[in-house]
């Protein structure tokens, strides 16, 4: 299998500018992603850095400025009504930020599960056995009529997680499904994240402000003022690190579709270089001296 037939998401040079009234807001400035098919990964970065405007444009919800976006074979910037409609119902599931958006308080677990089924045109028997077999999955066979005033919050991110799932998409979204809950319960819904991605082989993309979540995916990629800067894989080489502490992993700067890698300041002010760079070739390393 080559990398391209790997290749699931596609994100080139991505911006979104939001305005409102007279004021020009930039979430996403030149944003790069790629992620493969079965992957799971985290996607890190503080609040108002562009996380959830990504997710959403993922998701079909909303669409780039400027760039190009492709997820498997939907290019997210061309798709006709018809196709946004198809690619919101059947390529992806999502789960939103405010637990409370992700479920129906007036609907049963069950037959909150049951509903993007219903408005899909899955045949009642089939509805009832796949919901009754997520909620299984994810260990809520005893909470089944249970409404979600009835359900902790851990629990009401199992069904959000059921939920997008019930139309078995091929990609889940999830932004900041730990955010409203305790270190043992987020720990807990990452686990389940984590077994979705192995049992079912769904990509999962997770966007959060928890460095920590990083550990618990394969890969985790920060963002910072909507652009993807570095990222950090599990493999073990603790003498390669970038400076970071987070024993196990090892971090990486992103080059974008440009060829540009941006050296964290850091580094930068540490050997002295300013405004220009020499740089040259020793022993296949790529080496960066003061040209100033
Ligand atoms: N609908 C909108 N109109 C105008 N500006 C917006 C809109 N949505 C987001 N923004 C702005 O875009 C930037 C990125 O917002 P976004 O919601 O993507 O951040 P985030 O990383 O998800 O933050 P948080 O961790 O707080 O959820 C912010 O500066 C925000 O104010
Ligand atoms: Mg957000």
């Amino acid at each position: 299998m080559t990398t391209s037939d790997l290749s699931y998401i596609d994100c080139s040079g991505l911006f979104k500018i939001y305005k409102a009234a007279d004021l020009e807001v930039v979430a996403l400035r030149g944003l790069e992603l790629n992620v493969n098919r079965g992957e799971i990964i985290a996607i890190v970065g503080a609040s108002g850095s562009g996380k959830s405007t990504l997710l959403n444009i993922l998701a079909g919800y909303d669409f780039p400025s400027a760039g190009t976006i492709r997820v498997g074979n939907f290019d997210l910037l061309q798709m006709t009504s018809k196709e946004i409609v198809d690619y919101r119902r059947h390529e992806v599931g999502f789960i939103w930020q405010e637990t409370s958006r992700n479920l129906f308080s007036y609907l049963t677990a069950l037959e909150n599960v049951e509903l993007p089924m219903v408005i899909s045109g899955t045949t009642e028997s089939e509805r009832k056995e796949r919901a009754n077999d997520l909620l299984d999955m994810v260990g809520l066979s005893d909470r089944l009529y249970h409404k979600p005033s009835q359900l902790s919050g851990g629990e009401q991110q199992r069904v959000a997680i059921a939920i997008g799932l019930s139309n078995q998409p091929p990609l889940l979204l999830a932004d900041e499904p730990t955010g409203e809950l305790d270190d043992q319960t987020g720990h807990e819904i990452l686990e389940l994240l984590n077994k979705v991605n192995q049992d079912l082989g769904t990509t999962i993309v997770i966007v959060t402000h928890d460095p920590a979540i990083a550990t618990s995916v394969g890969r985790a990629v920060a963002i910072k003022d909507g652009k993807t800067s570095t990222e950090t894989t599990r493999e073990i080489s603790s003498e390669r690190k970038l400076g970071g502490d987070t024993t196990g992993t090892e971090e990486f700067l992103l080059i974008d579709s440009a060829g540009s890698v941006q050296i964290p300041r850091d580094m930068l002010d540490n050997l002295n270089i300013e405004r220009r760079v020499r740089v040259d070739v020793n022993n296949g390393k790529v080496t960066l001296e003061p040209g100033d």
